[in-house]
């Protein structure tokens, strides 16, 4: 006979990476579907894994998480440097990587926490899946506004960040026409264009670049010039962060050689390509960089309710014996894959895109 599965009396809840609007809404359905609904207890672990390293964590109760829905950022904090699978730590004198995992997994032991919802994008998740094989019932729910996560339809983030990003194109559109220049609108998203597509794509933009498709410059140039010769006096182009020119490499604002665990920065692109536009076409250039904007501040509606079924769905998936898994929206539906599926894998912008294929005949140029 099968063993039954311990039931789960404890949860503990972390937001790991970067942070983005919705993450408290998560953390609210989580603990509120966990008390009310199971009679269950919460604990907030500080600053995502570092706070499970460092043994960091607070018991959350409903009150705590009343009023949160709308607020943006974490109110139990983040960090994007801490790998319980490879840390930094002084030994003797001396700085070296060690797996601390066993030591973390301890610290939530230590409280009772015997189940964990980890909040994040893909690194977060390739953690998760690695804390679940070690025999954590873990549930991930995948966070980014990049919207780079593979196995999930969508990330809750976004929809704000596209939002956000929309609307500050839609008010350098303006000042675009007033002044007669070329404006380089530069967007957050790695190595994926999904918030360029997006964003530039409800704005109307005339040039969309993205990571996936290396962008020709001649042929960025000669399409503004010649919407300056139909007498479009101005032009508006939406470069995703990882952008880069065919044969070129993508422009890098920070990296920490000596961290491993600080993956490099992408930044910049945008004042290149107003270096190299402007020289070419003779055209007045401004570039702006949208950069955190995109990721302060209120979560849309729509992030609100997703954070909300994400939140609600992870408790469910534990209390059902079914840890392992991130969950998911896939066609409309909230569902779950396993962590081990997702784990060190991420979600470019597939080549037959729907919304490329319609901006395309539409007439937007996406650099070739
Ligand atoms: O993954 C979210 C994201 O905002 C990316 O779009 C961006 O490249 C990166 O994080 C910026 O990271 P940081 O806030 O550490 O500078």
């Amino acid at each position: 006979m099968a063993k039954a599965k311990k039931a789960i009396r404890t949860i503990g809840v972390l937001t790991n990476g970067g942070d983005c609007p919705g993450l408290n809404a998560v953390i609210r359905a989580v603990t509120k579907t966990a008390i009310m609904q199971h009679g269950l207890r919460v604990f907030g672990i500080e600053d995502g894994y570092l706070g499970l390293i460092e043994d960091r964590m607070r018991p959350l109760d409903a009150l705590d998480v009343s009023n949160i829905l709308t607020r943006g950022g974490t109110i139990i904090g983040t960090s994007n440097t801490a790998n319980p699978f490879g840390f930094k730590v002084t030994a003797k004198g001396q700085e070296k990587i060690a797996d601390v995992s066993e030591m973390a997994i301890g610290n939530a032991r230590k409280r009772g926490i015997d189940a964990l919802v980890c909040i994040g994008g893909d690194g977060t998740q390739t953690i998760a899946a690695g804390l679940s094989k070690k025999g954590l019932a873990v549930v991930g729910v995948p966070k980014t506004i990049d919207n780079d996560l593979y196995g999930t339809d969508q990330t809750f983030g976004f929809d704000t960040a596209v939002s956000i990003a929309t609307e500050a194109i839609d008010r350098v559109h303006s000042t675009a026409s007033s002044h007669h220049r070329v404006m380089i609108i530069e967007v957050m998203g790695r190595n994926a264009g999904w918030i360029a597509l997006h964003a530039g794509a409800a704005s109307g933009a005339d040039v969309i670049l993205l990571p996936e498709i290396p962008y020709n410059l001649k042929a960025v140039c000669r399409y503004i010039r010649k919407r300056s010769q139909h007498g479009k006096r101005f032009s508006i182009v939406v470069v995703s962060e990882g952008a880069s020119p065919r044969g070129g490499s993508q422009t890098v604002s920070h990296r920490d050689k000596n961290d491993p665990n600080f993956p490099e920065r992408l930044g910049g692109i945008s004042h290149r390509l107003l270096a190299d536009i402007s020289k070419e076409t003779k055209l007045e250039c401004r570039a702006t960089i949208l950069g955190h904007v995109q990721r302060g501040g209120t979560p849309t509606a729509f992030d609100r309710t997703l954070a909300t079924r994400f939140g609600y769905e992870a408790v469910c998936l534990l209390t059902n014996g079914r840890a392992g898994r991130m969950v998911a929206l896939r066609s409309g539906k909230i569902s779950s894959v396993t962590l081990a599926s997702v784990s060190g894998r991420q979600r470019t912008i597939p080549t037959d895109n729907g919304l490329m294929e319609a901006a395309k005949a539409v007439g937007t140029n996406f650099g070739v």
